[in-house]
């Protein structure tokens, strides 16, 4: 297939552009490298360093693409709470119009990158994807709102959609991984203090009702969330529009992460407890059977051990 991959310098964005490229699909990448890197745009994809709204009716017009995996967005909770302006403008806004060039320019196939933050604070866990949708930030609030408009768009006008809603994205595959200039992520801050780039890891909150007082969060590699992707492109249905929850089923909590860094480094990590962080579920856990069942999804990398391995293998690559 032709694809247009937005965001395909980020982090899960480079990683599915390097499996669909070696998959023989023909990639091109549009990053605005606001975030991204351009040396994980992978060999073997067009890249186009721009912003998307700027060039997505040029690159779609001809009418040559059978589909486009939209990672571009901007993704940090705590920020969105602070500025939730940046987030309406440039995840909402910008994605209608992304969706308008798509609607235009006839391409039948869209993949989203949604997220479990359109939950916010489950009722139960695993989290389905017919559970509440009460999202307790701006970034959460964003993806959801896209995701409605997704589902109009596949009605009316026949796109066959998917949104995939991620819960914790971790690891890396062939020497793309996370590399934010700010981090906020928990695998790769305790690795960074593995190697030497920090001090300590601070541990937000030791009072959650969970079996250890520290959150429980559902770990998922992204090779094998890239998988999902490619099998969304291929189940997807004109007309319809099917969201899926990614994720192993299984949760880690804070503690069990820095000791799976330690088991997988060697080396004994600095840990501080310290307040809870504000708008932290205690647990976030997905129930991942409807991409099992309806995509033939299944992941590879099932262990806390093997995530944060390639996740260490990335880091000390870098360091
Ligand atoms: N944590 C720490 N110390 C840190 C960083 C994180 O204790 O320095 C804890 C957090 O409190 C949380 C867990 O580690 O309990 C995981 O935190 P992350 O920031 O790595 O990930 P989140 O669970 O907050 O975020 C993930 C996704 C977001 C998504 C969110 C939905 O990365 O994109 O789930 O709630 F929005």
């Amino acid at each position: 297939m032709k694809l247009l991959v937005t965001g395909g310098a980020g982090y899960v964005g480079s990683v599915c552009a390097a499996v669909l490229v070696e998959q023989g699909h023909e990639v091109v990448v549009v990053d605005d490298l606001s975030t991204g890197n351009a040396d994980a745009v992978p060999a073997g994809a067009q890249f186009v360093q721009a912003d998307m709204v700027a060039v997505a009716s040029d690159l779609l017009g001809d009418g040559s693409f059978d589909g486009v995996l939209h990672f571009a967005a901007k993704s940090l909770v705590g920020e969105s709470v602070e500025a939730p302006e940046r987030y309406w403008n440039g995840n909402v806004i910008k994605t209608l119009q992304l969706l308008e060039a798509i609607r235009l320019a006839g391409v039948p196939r869209l993949v989203f990158s949604s997220t479990a933050a359109t939950y916010g604070e489950p009722e139960s866990v695993p989290i389905t994807e017919d559970a509440p949708t009460k999202p307790t930030n701006a970034y959460g609030a964003t993806k959801l709102a896209i995701d409605h408009a997704i589902t109009s768009y596949a009605t009316a006008h026949g796109l066959a959609a998917t949104s995939l809603r991620y819960f914790n994205v971790a690891g890396a595959y062939a020497g793309l991984g996370e590399r934010h200039a700010t981090e906020t992520h928990l695998i790769p801050l305790v690795l960074q203090v593995a190697t030497g780039q920090r001090p300590e890891i601070l541990v937000f909150g030791n009072d959650w009702p969970t079996p250890d007082g520290t959150c429980l969060r559902d770990y998922i590699h992204v090779r094998d969330l890239a998988d999902a992707h490619l099998l969304a492109l291929q189940t997807a249905q004109p007309g319809e529009h099917r969201i899926y929850n990614l994720g192993n089923g299984t949760g880690f909590s804070v503690r069990e992460v820095i000791a799976s860094c330690e088991r997988v480094s060697g080396i004994s990590i600095a840990a501080r407890d310290v307040e809870r962080r504000a708008g932290d579920p205690a647990v976030l856990i997905a129930s991942s059977e409807k991409a099992i069942t309806e995509l033939g999804w299944k992941p590879q990398h099932t262990t806390i051990d093997e995530i944060v391995g390639d996740a260490w293998e990335f880091t000390r690559s870098r360091s």
